[in-house]
């Protein structure tokens, strides 16, 4: 090998990767993990803190979620993400006051209906109920005659079978509003969230068929109500998890579309996450679309909870204004002359992307930096192919390592966090012991070269596949965990010479160890000056 190599130090994240109880919940406890099993043992390692005030979320429990992890550990500090932003600006009036918002209820001032189309949960990781109820109040003091709410299920960031609840939570609030005169504020359409609309992989038939849904008021799944539709879809296929529940629209006696979106109408997009809400957007904005065949595409006024593509400006109308990270760790390492490549399976595309840079998605200059993507499976669930792409991704991790040019390698291995959300025991099980078995061959690649990696996780998932319902009652978990994750510092030359901090008492978020740590354990790990504006490297030297 050739002295001109360079020694590349890597971040391997093992989406959705906690640490669990070790109890009958916790596919990772259960999955044979040699590999990890003997890192943890020989390297350097600590838990990091993933969710809550530990990654800039609003509320002390809210769970940790990708977008919001990898932003974070490429920003290498604790800055207040979007629910946290937009809660502030409710709280304080502006977000009420914005020219945007301002815009899109003079736009149905004269009569158009303002539909609201978004994941209807109080997850908070796309979305948030507190938003919906929060514009459709406003929308009746500002006058708004008709509302409309096209409504996304959720059951991946909260529990199975929760769809009801948040129906029922808007109905009660329509029930008030349409006891006035000439209100008339109701649900139009209606479909789980992996079936319809919020895709982020361009598998555009899940998007039409949320167009027509919505836009058309077409489809085969028609009912008189919310509940009635979800009723009948649960009595039809018991155990069906809401996320999977089919697109149905929303019809009155004579079987018409109570609510089709039509010329001079507004539409908002409530999630404030991008990478679910941006094929949709495009649908709405772009005049060059080959998605699909829109039909009759309505002239309305269109706006988004935030920025969802910032390379893009899309859509042209946001509500907020996007979270920024004044200097990603990729654009750091760019300034010190580090050739970087950025590692994952499409479904991951965002988070090594614009997740992890704050903001852009294209390489900022491409003679130094490789964004490689091997294309995810479609069209099977990812718990019939619990593999995924991670031994495809070992290959060309193990090619690129060996290449000697890379100085950084960001590296998302999907299957813990895409296969925990399916709900299912063995096939995560499966799926942990695939990712075991690749971050074996490239740590031997690293070993190899004398390079190093922090490898670890955005959040947990599928250590907690099971949760007890009161009385005890098991069902089962799709969402995120608030577990810590692990950490471990691989690194072949290792003497014992130094330790990771470890997790204190006293919970701060600024001195506990946490995902906004990284960024300047990264530094450390190449060899370069840590900057100081950034929380300070976990490394401890004895
Ligand atoms: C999803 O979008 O699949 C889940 O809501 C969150 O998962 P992620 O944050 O791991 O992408
Ligand atoms: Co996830």
């Amino acid at each position: 090998m050739s002295d001109r190599m360079t020694k590349p130090v890597l971040l391997i994240v093992m989406d959705g990767w906690g640490m669990g109880s070790g109890g009958p919940e916790d596919a990772i406890a259960r999955a044979n993990t040699p590999v990890f099993d003997r890192l943890w043992s020989d390297y350097a390692h600590t838990t990091l803190m993933t969710h809550g005030p530990y990654v800039g979320l609003p509320a002390k429990n809210d769970m940790g979620g990708s977008e919001v992890g990898h932003l974070t550990m490429g920003a290498g500090m604790i800055l207040d993400q979007g629910p946290t932003r937009i809660n502030k600006a409710f709280a304080d009036g502006s977000f009420l006051k914005s020219k945007a918002l301002t815009k899109v209820m003079a736009a149905v001032e004269s009569g158009g209906t303002l539909h609201l189309m978004g994941l209807l949960s109080d997850g908070n990781i796309h979305s948030h109920l507190d938003h919906f109820k929060k514009l459709i109040n406003f929308a009746f003091d500002s006058g708004v005659k008709s509302l409309r709410v096209h409504a996304l299920l959720d059951g991946r960031d909260v529990g199975i079978h929760t769809a009801q609840k948040y129906v029922c939570e808007l109905e009660e609030d329509f029930v008030f509003i349409n006891s006035r005169d000439g209100f008339d504020y109701r649900f139009a359409s209606g479909g789980g969230r992996e079936r319809i609309v919020m895709d982020r992989d361009r598998d555009w038939s899940k998007v039409e068929e949320g167009w027509n849904l919505m836009v058309h008021g077409t489809g085969a799944h028609r009912f008189p109500s919310m509940i009635s539709a979800i009723e009948h879809m649960r009595a039809e296929k018991p155990g069906l998890i809401d996320q999977d529940m089919p697109g149905f629209v929303v019809v009155d006696e004579a079987d018409r579309p109570v609510g089709p979106i039509c010329d001079g109408d507004a539409v908002v997009m409530v999630n404030f996450r991008g990478d679910r809400a941006i094929e949709i957007t495009e649908a709405f904005e772009l005049d060059e679309f080959d998605g699909f065949d829109r039909g009759n595409r309505p002239d309305v006024v269109f706006a988004g909870m935030m920025v969802y593509d910032e390379d893009r400006n899309l859509p042209a109308l946001q509500l907020m204004g996007p979270t920024k990270v004044d200097n990603p760790f990729g654009r750091r390492i760019l300034e010190l002359g580090i050739k970087q490549f950025r590692l994952t399976e499409t479904q991951k595309y965002p988070h090594v992307t614009f997740f992890f840079n704050g903001g852009y998605r294209k390489p900022l200059d491409d003679t130094m930096e490789d964004y490689i993507l091997i294309p995810s499976d479609k069209g099977v669930s990812f718990s019939e192919a619990p593999a995924m792409k991670a031994n495809e991704i070992a290959d060309r991790a193990v090619e690129l390592i060996e290449s000697g040019e890379y100085g950084f390698g960001l590296i998302n291995f999907a299957n813990a966090d895409m296969v925990g959300h399916c709900g299912r025991m063995e096939p995560a099980i499966a799926a942990i012991e695939t990712v075991d078995g690749a971050v074996g061959r490239i740590v031997e690649a690293l070993a190899k070269v004398g390079g190093a990696a922090l490898i670890t996780a955005d959040h947990g998932n599928a250590e907690e596949m099971m949760v007890y319902a009161k009385g005890g009652a098991e069902e089962a978990s799709t969402k995120h965990s608030i577990n810590p994750v692990p950490c471990i510092l691989f690194d072949p030359a290792y003497d014992g010479s130094y330790t990771l901090r470890q997790p204190d008492d006293e919970q701060s978020t600024q001195t506990q160890p946490g995902l906004a740590h990284l960024a300047a354990t990264l530094f450390e790990a190449m060899g370069q000056p840590v900057p100081d504006d950034l929380l300070p490297s976990l490394i401890q030297r004895s």
